[in-house]
């Protein structure tokens, strides 16, 4: 079996997380703040919040930058479900734009349509989708020419970049998840990362009970923070973290080079974007998708549909009566088939992938 993901424990990870279990100080303390500063130092960035998820690091960055009810937010609908469900914990109300086909990442000409026509917006999350950058020139123009904030949700794109620049540092915040099928991992864990002082200050409140004083609570928080031996794991990873993106990348370039079926099409990655590659997403046209997933499951190797409903018709937003018909999303998701990527793949298991697929009779 050719696992769609897998988490790269070492020795290190092993021992480092020993460590903290011999030092009795488990919760959050001083392994958690060297992570912290590590990952701000990896990204360039003034300051880093370690949260214990993606999900909670990004619920944390809009509320820090005043997100709430009566806010609209614009986003994608093509994501995980949690990038939308941190603007709703806010009270705040999503607002959706299509994607581009090519990408799966938000156009950058129907984001201008939607601020065009609902001047209220007052913030983007964005997704860097399956590793690559969205376009960062049109984002940044569109955030100047409407007055927005702006949260980049990373948690697929460590180390990603756009032109030559890591995706969290353009926005107001950039929240990434530390999940184990992440192309880095503290188990489970998130961080927000910031430039600006103020907002790191309120994130720092909000995930610890709004608390910077012991027992002196100046708003209402949560209990959001990362453990010690979670950051230990992290601090482990971090160090490897470029060695899995390359890895991922020569696993990427591989497929993308001997991939050759006329129902089949390769990821197309934007020149100016450096995809991290945590997803090596294909699009199988002529509504063989799920015929070819099947094989794939019957040859032992792993795939993932992410996602295979777009975010405003899921069950739980009924209530909402958001817009369900996306005409490109709609297309994608009945499309989009993921391949094992992960760093531990081996020679044969690439060829047997793309053997598979090749020979895939339509
Ligand atoms: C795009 C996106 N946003 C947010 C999250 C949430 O991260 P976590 O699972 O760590 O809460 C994920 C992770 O699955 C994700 O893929």
């Amino acid at each position: 079996m050719i696992p769609i993901a897998k988490p790269m424990i070492g020795a290190e990870e092993k021992e480092a997380v020993f460590q903290v279990l011999d030092s009795g100080m488990l919760a959050s303390g001083e392994i958690v703040r060297q992570f912290e500063n590590e990952f701000a130092a990896y990204l360039n960035a003034e300051h880093c919040i370690a949260a214990s998820s993606g999900t909670t690091a990004l619920e944390v960055a809009l509320r820090a930058l005043g997100i709430g009810p009566g806010d609209k937010v614009l986003t994608t609908p093509f994501s995980f479900i949690a990038s939308t469900n941190s603007i709703i914990y806010t009270g705040a109300t999503p607002v959706f734009a299509e994607i581009d086909e090519q990408t799966f990442n938000l156009d950058p000409d129907k984001l201008e349509s939607a601020l065009a026509a609902d001047p209220s917006i007052k913030a983007l999350l964005i997704v860097h989708l399956f590793g690559q950058a969205c376009d960062m020139d049109r984002v940044m123009a569109l955030v100047k020419k409407y007055k927005l904030l702006l949260i980049e949700d990373c948690a697929q794109a460590h180390g990603s970049l756009w032109k030559g620049r890591k995706v969290g540092t353009f926005g107001d915040a950039g929240c990434f998840s530390f999940y184990p099928t992440k192309n880095m991992t503290t188990g489970e864990g998130g961080a927000v990362v910031t430039n600006n002082a103020e907002t790191a200050e309120a994130c720092r409140l909000l995930i610890n009970h709004g608390m910077a004083v012991r027992y002196h609570h100046d708003r209402i928080g949560y209990n959001y923070r990362l453990t010690n031996m979670a950051a230990a794991i992290g601090r482990c990873q971090l160090k490897k973290l470029d060695g899995f993106n390359q890895a991922r990348r020569e696993n990427a370039a591989y497929f993308t080079e001997h991939l050759n079926h006329s129902n089949v099409i390769a990821p197309v990655i934007n020149p100016d974007a450096w995809s991290n590659f945590h997803q090596y997403t294909i699009r199988v046209l002529n509504g063989k998708r799920d015929a070819l997933a099947d094989l794939l499951s019957k040859k032992g190797i792993g795939y993932g549909i992410f996602y295979p409903l777009t975010i405003p018709e899921q069950k739980c937003f009924e209530q909402f009566n958001f817009q369900t018909s996306w005409g490109i999303s709609d297309k994608v998701k009945e499309q989009v088939l993921s391949l094992p990527i992960h760093p531990a793949l081996s020679e044969a298991d690439r060829r047997e992938i793309v053997e598979t697929i090749n020979q895939f009779e339509i």
